[in-house]
């Protein structure tokens, strides 16, 4: 058989029409100059009836006007401009919208700069996507409520027997109680932190109210009090001391009150078991910036500078926690890194072994509304 030099250009047109994908090449004006025959499926247009048609077509009557511009910016400024995957709505011929993935390339061809419009219909999948949402969401609702119902029966049981006189309940017996009851909450914590940690992505689960730091700050370290007394540590606040910045106005922000007492619960529960006996633990905070700085010091173990960008992993612990068999999941920093970004703040580690560790978190002050 004799060999036959390949037909490039029907191979290419070959691979263009058994695209699943819609394609449509525009010209620098606009127009559609070829389409495959995915866009009868995609569209309800016959690829022929689009050739020379203007491509907004394509695209909701009511985002039209302002189209030419989007693709002016596209094709302006000298041609292939790398523009990644897009999310859009599009239109059909009988004028149902539907939700399109596009994807943008330029081409030139015989010195015409072209641009290569690549259109997928997402319906399906974004359809499929929310339901897997709303599973995930009630199946964490029910193994939550199924795992914290009896979990707190065991704990208000057991702090009931702890309550009975000595002659009910002897020492030895309120020992393994207290195991009980320790075990119990921490268990707790866990299905809390494990439920918190599938929700807080979504901002949906927080609010957006003017919080006052300073409130804050006095709550998480009222309870952080006993735990850092039990380790002979030294805890203090610069606002409990009575020198609150800015003249002891409010230090507010915009979000949700809890979680930002979650996030301060959180850094105070680190600072307070990194640090051995004798060590001091200090809260700040402070305006700095447009921003205020809410932050954790103490003068405990430190970390390798390695190790700082991992402590937000989930379930990450430094080999020297695992080692020394410090309590913990590996959980809290990445709890306190989802509801930091939800504020749209971030979070600065300053540490050094053997030194100590600051964490502060930025959040964005809340600007009130001139009267
Ligand atoms: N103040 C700190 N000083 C020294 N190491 C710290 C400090 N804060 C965090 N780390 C390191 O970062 C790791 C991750 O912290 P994270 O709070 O996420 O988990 P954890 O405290 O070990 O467990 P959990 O918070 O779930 O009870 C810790 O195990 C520890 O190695
Ligand atoms: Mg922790």
């Amino acid at each position: 058989m004799e060999d036959r030099p390949p037909d490039e250009s029907a191979l290419m047109r070959g691979v263009f029409e058994a695209s699943p994908d819609a394609i449509v090449v525009i010209d620098a004006d606009g127009r559609i100059v070829r389409a495959n025959a995915q866009c009868s499926a995609v569209f309800g247009h016959d690829p022929d009836d689009l050739l020379g048609e203007p491509v907004e077509i394509l695209v909701p009557p009511r985002l039209r006007e302002a189209h030419p511009a989007r693709r002016g910016a596209f094709t302006g400024g000298g041609g292939a401009r790398a523009m990644g995957l897009l999310q859009l709505a599009a239109v059909r011929a009988d004028g149902t919208e539907f939700p399109a993935e596009i994807s943008l390339a330029a081409v030139s061809h015989d010195g015409e700069p072209l641009t290569c419009a690549t259109v997928r219909d997402v319906t399906a999948r974004l359809a499929l996507q929310q339901e897997s949402d709303r599973v995930r969401e009630e199946l964490l609702a029910t193994v939550s409520h199924e795992l914290r119902t009896p979990l707190t029966s065991i704990i208000g049981y057991t702090e009931l027997l702890l309550d009975l006189g000595e002659s009910q309940v002897g020492p030895a017996a309120r020992r393994m109680l207290a195991i009980v009851e320790r075990n119990a909450n921490r268990e707790l914590r866990l299905v809390n932190d494990l439920l918190d940690l599938a929700f807080l992505d979504d901002r949906e689960h927080m609010d957006a109210e003017p919080v006052d730091l300073v409130e804050v700050v006095r709550a998480a370290v009222d309870g952080a009090r006993v735990g850092a007394r039990g380790r002979g540590l030294e805890l203090s606040s610069t606002l409990a001391a009575g020198v609150a910045p800015d003249g002891a106005r409010a230090l507010l922000v915009t979000g949700d009150e809890q979680r930002l007492g979650q996030v301060l619960d959180n850094l105070l529960s680190n600072a307070v078991k990194f640090t051995a006996p004798g060590g001091r633990v200090l809260v700040d905070c402070a305006p700095r910036e447009g921003d205020l700085a809410l932050s954790v010091s103490d003068t405990g173990t430190g970390m390798e500078a390695v190790e700082v960008p991992r402590i937000f992993d989930r379930l990450y612990r430094s080999p020297r926690a695992v080692r020394d068999q410090v309590p913990g999941a590996g959980l809290g920093l990445s709890i306190v890194d989802s509801i930091v970004r939800a504020h749209g703040g971030r979070i600065e580690v300053d540490s050094e072994p053997g030194v100590g560790t600051t964490v502060s978190v930025l959040l964005p002050a809340r600007v009130e509304p001139v009267a």
